[in-house]
């Protein structure tokens, strides 16, 4: 909102662990950051950030220049009032409730009223702490992931206290550092250790019990499909962790979270588990069956205590631990009457109720909601949040984003609609996995149905005659290009980009991109971005008149409501030097020069290095996508759109296209072959 305070300077204060790695990244994203700790405290904070940034430099995330940069970025000191100047203080000391509460009352007399407290604690209600603040509306808790450089997921906790304001400024700005942010209530746990924690000591339980500990870890692992087993992320992050964070949970919760006695002894004998032995298969399945009911039954209790909605408990699960599933998907997989026998037996043995939210449910699955919409004075608000794959379009979401629309347009009290993502994406496309699993089935029909789907919600929004704003905070690639291509209004922030990385993925553009880029910004820009693949920020778009207005980060949601209602009062776009430049290089008597790689022996160096990269990009997609565009000239948008469709299946058979595809997904670059 236009009248919050921007968060221009972080610190942080506690150099540990979790402390250096959250300035670490919060530092890589162009912060300046205040690190606070002892003499001693802030020397180990040197030697891990140190640590942490060389092998960022040797997996080369970081180049040795913007290394350097970074370092400058953080200033560590033991001098507190140096936080007097930051707009947001984190703390990350250790979990000592006297020691932060100090540390509140402390920050409260150094910094100006209006700086935002965050605890990063996971063992105390944020309330509690926020008492000792002079201001407890602007405390909060932001709890990050090990390891914060580099684990996405925070949970937001308000405590009770905590304004709507706080939340919202540190929100956005949980957002604007990359990370993924779910909302969860001040309850013990909050969302993801409440059920992650007891999932380890339900393993210890079972090796009390007499099972084997290989049996157990396997039968955890393909419970929850977890690359690894409860005993092995013991050894990894600590078993006296595990076994403090049970403790607190049985503290605040109850006997159900009674830490496991054979967890304690390991404790105190310091050793970590011997993970391997003989497998039973009787064994794994019952492991695989009470390793999955604790999972389940504490995710039900988590929903029906309103701490987290059914989807932030499977972000959490997916982001911060790395699940493929969290647990809502996951009990949808399993099939709801098998749910319940698996937690009516675990609740028989520990004498708990059976959430009622798993009684009413009956045998219906979970509707997990990955897109939502909100009606604010005559405006509608539709948010993709699917922010763990960027916002990518797979077929269900696309079917929740059309009915969300149709509801929207059809509604009377709906004036005008904005569509944005959340996360740090709009849309990064169609969803690559989808692709790849059905070109693994050799099964191109399901792709194109989809496309067809796809293409024809996108010309409902194209024709609505409510006006519809695209708001690009965050990239937009591919399929999220075009979808933003069929709004009235395309407002985009400075974090906002837009391009076509489609021939570089051995395809096209096939949700209209081909029709309605050339619409808005001509044919020869339009065969520049789509034979290029460039991927262009939102000032450049703007001058390409691929965008409409570039606005802040902070007067975005503002901006984008007042346009949907009003619409947007600009003089006509200028041109811009990128266009003519496009108009002369990207004229149709010059593309097959760009195709056949002519131009990569060019005089000029610029015009050599553009050929080679589009050289990369695989020939077949690449010459399709130039006569789509070119068909744009002379056909209305849904014989375009058609065509479109009709040569779908030639790009999706071609060996290039998996390739493409596979490619991305791994990471690594495609090696085309032209067929
Ligand atoms: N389809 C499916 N999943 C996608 C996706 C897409 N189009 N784009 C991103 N994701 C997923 C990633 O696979 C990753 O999942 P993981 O955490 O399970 O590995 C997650 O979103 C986060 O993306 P990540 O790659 O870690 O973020 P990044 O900031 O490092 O890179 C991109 C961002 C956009 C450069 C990179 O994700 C990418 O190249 N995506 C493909 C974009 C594309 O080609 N779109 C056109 C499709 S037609």
């Amino acid at each position: 909102m236009s009248s919050q305070k921007r968060i221009e300077k972080v610190g942080i204060v506690g150099g540990g662990n979790m402390g250096s790695g959250i300035a670490q990244k919060i530092a890589t994203e162009g912060w300046p950051i205040v690190l606070v700790d002892t003499d001693a405290g802030i020397e180990r904070a040197q030697s891990l950030l140190e640590t942490s940034i060389t092998e960022g430099v040797e997996r080369r995330i970081y180049s040795p220049e913007s290394a350097q940069a970074l370092r400058e970025r953080i200033e560590c000191t033991t001098d507190t009032t140096r936080l007097a100047g930051c707009d947001l203080v984190i703390e990350a000391i250790f979990e000592n409730k006297e020691a932060k509460s100090n540390l509140f009352a402390r920050l409260s007399e150094v910094c100006p009223s209006d700086t935002i407290f965050a605890t990063n604690t996971s063992s105390f209600p944020v309330a509690s702490l926020a008492q000792a603040a002079t201001h407890p509306d602007r405390v909060v808790g932001l709890h990050f992931f090990y390891h914060p450089a580099k684990n996405r997921l925070v949970e937001v906790i308000p405590g009770k206290s905590t304004s709507d304001e706080t939340v919202d400024r540190v929100w956005r700005f949980i957002e604007a550092v990359g990370k993924t942010p779910i909302h969860c209530l001040d309850h013990p746990g909050f969302v993801v250790n409440r059920y992650f924690v007891p999932w380890l000591n339900e393993a210890c339980r079972m090796l009390e019990d007499g099972m084997d500990i290989a049996s157990i870890e396997a039968g955890a692992k393909k419970g929850l499909g977890t690359a690894f087993g409860p005993f092995d992320l013991m050894n990894m992050t600590g078993i006296p962790i595990a076994l403090h964070a049970q403790t607190t949970l049985f503290d605040e919760l109850g006997p159900m979270y009674r830490p496991c006695q054979r967890l304690a002894e390991q404790v105190a004998a310091g050793t970590d588990w011997v993970v391997e032995g003989d497998i039973d298969a009787e064994q794994v399945a019952l492991a695989e069956k009470r390793s999955t009911a604790v999972v389940f039954l504490v995710a039900l209790q988590v929903l029906e205590e309103k701490v987290g909605t059914p989807e932030d408990i499977d972000i959490g699960a997916r982001v911060g631990l790395r699940w493929p599933l969290g647990p809502f998907e996951r009990m949808n997989r399993v099939g709801m009457p098998e749910v319940r026998s698996r937690v009516e037996e675990y609740t028989a043995r520990h004498d708990v109720f059976i959430p009622q939210i798993l009684l009413n449910q009956g045998d219906t699955p979970f509707a997990l909601q990955q897109v939502h919409s909100n009606l604010e004075n005559g405006v509608s608000t539709i948010t993709i949040n699917r922010p763990d794959a960027l916002n990518a379009l797979s077929p269900s979401l696309v079917a929740e984003l059309e009915r969300l629309f149709d509801d929207a347009a059809a509604d009377p009290a709906v004036e005008g609609i904005v569509i944005r993502g959340a996360g740090k994406a709009f849309v990064a496309g169609a969803d690559l996995k989808f692709f790849k699993d059905n070109l693994d089935r050799n099964n191109v029909e399901d792709i194109v149905e989809f496309t067809a789907r796809g293409q024809a919600l996108f010309q409902r929004i194209d024709d609505c005659p409510k006006r519809v704003v695209m708001l690009l905070d965050g990239l937009s690639l591919g399929g999220g290009s075009e979808l933003a291509l069929c709004g009235d209004i395309i407002i985009a922030t400075d974090r906002g980009t837009l391009g076509f990385p489609e021939t570089g993925l051995g395809i096209y553009p096939g949700l209209g991109g081909t029709q309605r880029a050339a619409r808005r910004c001509g044919i020869p820009v339009a065969q520049w971005l789509v034979l290029s693949g460039q991927v262009i920020d939102a000032k450049t778009a703007e001058s390409l008149a691929l965008v409409d207005q570039v606005v802040s980060r902070e007067d975005a949601d503002d901006a984008a409501r007042r346009a949907a209602l009003t619409g947007l009062d600009l003089p006509p776009n200028p041109g811009s030097p990128l266009r003519t430049w496009a108009e002369t290089w990207f004229a149709e008597d010059r593309l097959e020069a760009w195709l056949d790689g002519t131009l990569a022996s060019h005089d000029d160096a610029k015009i050599t290095k553009l050929a080679k990269k589009i050289g990369f990009k695989a020939p077949l997609a690449s010459r399709i996508a130039t006569e789509l565009v070119a068909f744009s000239q002379d056909h209305s948008i849904s014989e375009g759109i058609a065509e479109e469709l009709r040569r779908l299946p030639e790009v999706f058979q071609t060996r290039d296209a998996a390739e493409g595809i596979t490619s991305v997904l791994e990471r690594r670059r495609p090696s085309f072959q032209g067929a």
